[in-house]
This record gives structure tokens, C-alpha cells and sequence, in this order.
């Protein structure tokens, strides 16, 4: 695992989006993993702005979501795919066909969550995946479990995790109990992958990502058996390392 340590939210945001935007440019059609939350709309905004400046071209890449909320759709301003159009897709030149969030509105999980299976599949593999993290170490929705889930599937939320989101809602009790999710297998397969963490509140979660046993306890940790990940975080986040 590289580590890069950056002195603030900024200066995470910065790094991630230039290693972004060098996939883009080393390879036009590639495909990348997107994530949501507050983590990486500063690196969004960045990329956004290098379009808009010319530097940067999107209308061949593909792009593949982890996760949405179950109950959640396009129509919902805290649903992730209104979180991906607002922050990214909207300002870049992306064809909206290319972008792939969860149906978080299908209520058959699991045809939902093959649906999504065959989708990853069918881009021939993720090129680069960007992975923000929970406090307990979650990535995606993948929460603390007894074993890491390979493909796509519905998962309910810890209270924790409800807790840590309900920022974005107008009250905890609208915090979806249930989504879906791309699996840890189908992240672990992503040929590269970028772990961003900004604030205090990560900082237990990255030293088990880091140097904890490899435990579905601790999702992220399984990234120490992956041959190609950057994480990138700020001092706040690193501090316990
Ligand atoms: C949510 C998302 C994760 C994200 C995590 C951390 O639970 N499903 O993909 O990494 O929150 O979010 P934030 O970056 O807002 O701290």
C-alpha cells in the first residue's frame, strides 16, 4: 500500500484528483469505481474544474457506483445517484448511458443485485476504484460482517453508519435502513484502488485498514491483500499511524 500523507481535506483532494485524472488521461476509456459521501467532492470538484479548463476529456470513460440507499432513486435529493449528477456527472462530459448507480428503487434485491453484478461484468473489469471509508471501517456499504460478500447485495445499515449519514437528511428517522451494494470481491478486483480518509474521526478506522488483522470485523482491511492501493489522507485521518 503507497500512503501518501497530506497536510489537509485539500490537499487529499487535490492528490486524489490528480491520480484520477491521470487514468483519464493514460486510458480515455477506462472505467472507473465512483464513491460517494463527503470525502471525495473535493477531488470532484477539482475534476471538474480541469474539464471545464480543457484539460481533461470524459466521453469515453465509464463509470460504475459502489452503493446506493434501498428506497432511494433519482428522484431523492439524498439518493446517490442525485449526489453523483450534482457533484460530477452534471459538470463533466459524460454520457449519463455510461454512469451506473444501484436501482435503489427496485425492491427485488436480489434481482437488483444481479442486475448490477452483470453490469460490473460487462465493462471487462474496473480500472480504477475510489473507496472513501466509514468510522467502522466500512467500504461501500460493505459493514462489519463474519465474511467479506463477494458480488452485489442488500445489506442493513448499522446504527452507527445511519448515524454518521444522517447529516444529509432532514432526521435520523429518514435514514434508509437498507442498501445495496457492490461486494468486497468486486472491489478487490478493481486493478488499482484509491482510499481517501479526511478527519479524526477515521483515524482508528485507517490504523486497522493499515496495520489490524485482515478481518470482515474491519471491511477495509482487506485491501492489504490487494497488490495496487494508494491511500490517500490527511494529517488528521493518518494521525494513529
Ligand atoms: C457512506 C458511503 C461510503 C463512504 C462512507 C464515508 O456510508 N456508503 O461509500 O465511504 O459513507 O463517508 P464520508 O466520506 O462522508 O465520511
Amino acid at each position: 500500500m503507497r500512503i501518501y500523507k497530506e497536510k489537509d481535506y485539500d490537499a487529499m483532494s487535490r492528490r486524489a484528483a490528480s491520480i484520477i485524472a491521470a487514468q483519464v488521461i493514460l486510458k480515455p476509456d477506462c472505467v472507473l469505481g465512483l464513491a460517494t459521501g463527503s470525502s471525495p467532492i473535493g477531488a470532484y470538484k477539482r475534476l471538474a474544474k480541469q474539464y471545464q479548463k480543457g484539460k481533461l476529456d470524459f466521453s469515453a470513460v465509464r463509470t460504475v457506483n459502489l452503493d446506493e440507499y434501498k428506497g432511494l432513486g433519482a428522484g431523492d435529493e439524498q439518493s446517490y445517484i442525485t449526489f453523483m449528477n450534482e457533484n460530477l456527472f452534471s459538470k463533466i462530459n459524460i454520457a449519463k448511458e455510461n454512469t451506473n448507480v444501484p436501482n435503489g428503487l427496485n425492491k427485488d434485491a436480489a434481482a437488483e443485485c444481479a442486475r448490477y453484478d452483470k453490469v460490473i461484468e460487462g465493462m471487462g473489469g474496473i480500472d480504477l476504484q475510489l473507496l472513501g471509508i466509514g468510522n467502522n471501517g466500512h467500504i461501500g456499504f460493505n459493514e462489519p460482517a463474519d465474511s467479506f460478500a463477494d458480488g452485489t447485495h442488500m445489506v442493513t445499515l448499522t446504527e452507527g453508519t445511519r448515524e454518521a449519514n444522517a447529516r444529509f437528511f432532514a432526521s435520523l428517522d429518514e435514514v434508509p435502513t437498507a442498501a445495496y451494494t457492490m461486494g468486497v470481491g468486486s472491489i478487490m478486483r478493481a486493478k488499482m484502488i484509491l482510499l481517501i480518509a479526511s478527519g479524526k474521526a477515521k483515524a482508528q478506522a485507517v490504523k486497522d485498514t493499515v496495520s489490524g488483522p485482515v478481518t470482515p470485523q474491519v471491511p477495509a482491511s482487506v485491501l492489504q491483500l490487494h497488490p495496487n492501493v494508494v491511500l490517500v489522507g490527511d494529517e488528521e485521518a493518518l494521525s494513529l499511524l
